[in-house]
């Protein structure tokens, strides 16, 4: 890559950020479209977010991801929230425009688009089971939602939580049924074959915290079954439902789509998506080569979060 006094700059803030795989692909895709474009990684400490967010806009910064924990807190700092941002209150890609700062959130957009594009799964008129409540289910939650999906049942260890979400999807989105269930209630299992797709939004199953989110008795061939954990590529919840006939998904299909959307807002082209997924693809394959060996196992706070 070759940085001119014409490149334009983007990039991803964060603490911890050394684990980020995104300036992998969205360099390539910047390269693969011909733009003098270049994605840093920036790492940003809590008491110094305002300073970066007005810094990157002083240096003229087209745009920027937010990554763990700043995608709640730095909200205060824009003028302007897309919808899905507003919803859930949360903002994992940043426009710098001329007249103001746009905040978008792109995560909860590229689960949805990963369902189209990688399982031509429409969610209109769906029912969703998402296990989980938490920063990541919250933006996947309004998204199905805003896709029309038609019922979601939430499973969550805490069940305050999930009534949170409950009342914020019937809230925004009043024809979408809610229902909440606990982590232990036995009509999970019957329920999982009423529902079309099955998604994993905790982070039990990662390989600090191995395990099965929920019993998968009911899964079977009519499930599409989505983990959003992408280390391991396959978590025991996903080898399961596929050896009882469902499809399934990681989570870097979502890391993708959510990439492949900040870097459309921000180019205001198409994105090179083959490219990307390319690029990614090799970064984990090598990531996975070494952490068969002597790296450290990935932690719920140095992996999984895009
Ligand atoms: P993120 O923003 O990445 O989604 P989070 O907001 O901390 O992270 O949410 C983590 C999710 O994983 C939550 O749904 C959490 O359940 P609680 O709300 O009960 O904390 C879930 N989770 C984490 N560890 C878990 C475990 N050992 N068993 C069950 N659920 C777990």
């Amino acid at each position: 890559m070759k940085i001119d006094g014409k490149t334009k700059l983007t990039g991803i803030i964060g603490y911890p950020i050394k684990h980020t795989l995104s300036p992998v692909f969205q360099n390539a895709a910047f390269k693969k479209a011909g733009l003098n474009w270049a994605y840093l990684p920036l790492l940003v400490k809590s008491e110094q977010l305002g300073f970066a967010i007005k810094g990157l806009k002083a240096l003229n910064f087209v745009g920027i991801n937010v990554t763990m924990p700043y995608k709640k807190e730095v909200i205060k700092y824009l003028d302007e929230l897309s919808p899905a941002a507003r919803i859930a209150g949360a903002v994992n890609t940043i426009l710098f425009k001329e007249d103001g700062l746009v905040g978008y959130n792109t995560d909860g957009q590229g689960f949805v688009e990963s369902l189209k594009k990688q399982a031509q799964f429409s969610p209109r008129g769906k029912n969703v089971l998402l296990i989980g409540a938490g920063g990541a289910a919250k933006s996947i939650a309004v998204s199905l939602a805003m896709a029309g999906i038609k019922r979601l049942i939430i499973v969550n260890r805490t069940p305050q939580r999930a009534q949170r979400l409950q009342r914020l999807i019937h809230d925004n989105f009043p024809r979408c049924l809610v229902k909440v269930l606990a982590v232990n209630d036995e009509n999970i299992v019957s329920l999982q074959s009423e529902n079309h797709l099955i998604v994993n939004a905790t982070s039990v199953g990662m390989l600090s915290n191995p395990g099965l989110p929920i019993g998968m008795e009911n899964i079977g061939r009519k499930h599409l079954v989505y983990d959003i954990i992408y280390e391991p590529a396959e978590t025991r919840f996903l080898a399961g439902a596929k050896r009882r006939g469902a499809r399934i998904l990681n989570g870097a299909y979502m890391l993708l789509y959510q990439g492949v959307a900040s870097w459309q807002i921000w180019t205001g082209q198409s994105a090179p998506v083959a490219t990307m997924a390319a690029a990614l693809e090799a970064e984990q394959n090598l990531k996975g080569a070494k952490n068969n060996g002597k790296s450290k196992p990935a932690t719920r706070k140095n992996s999984n979060r895009f």
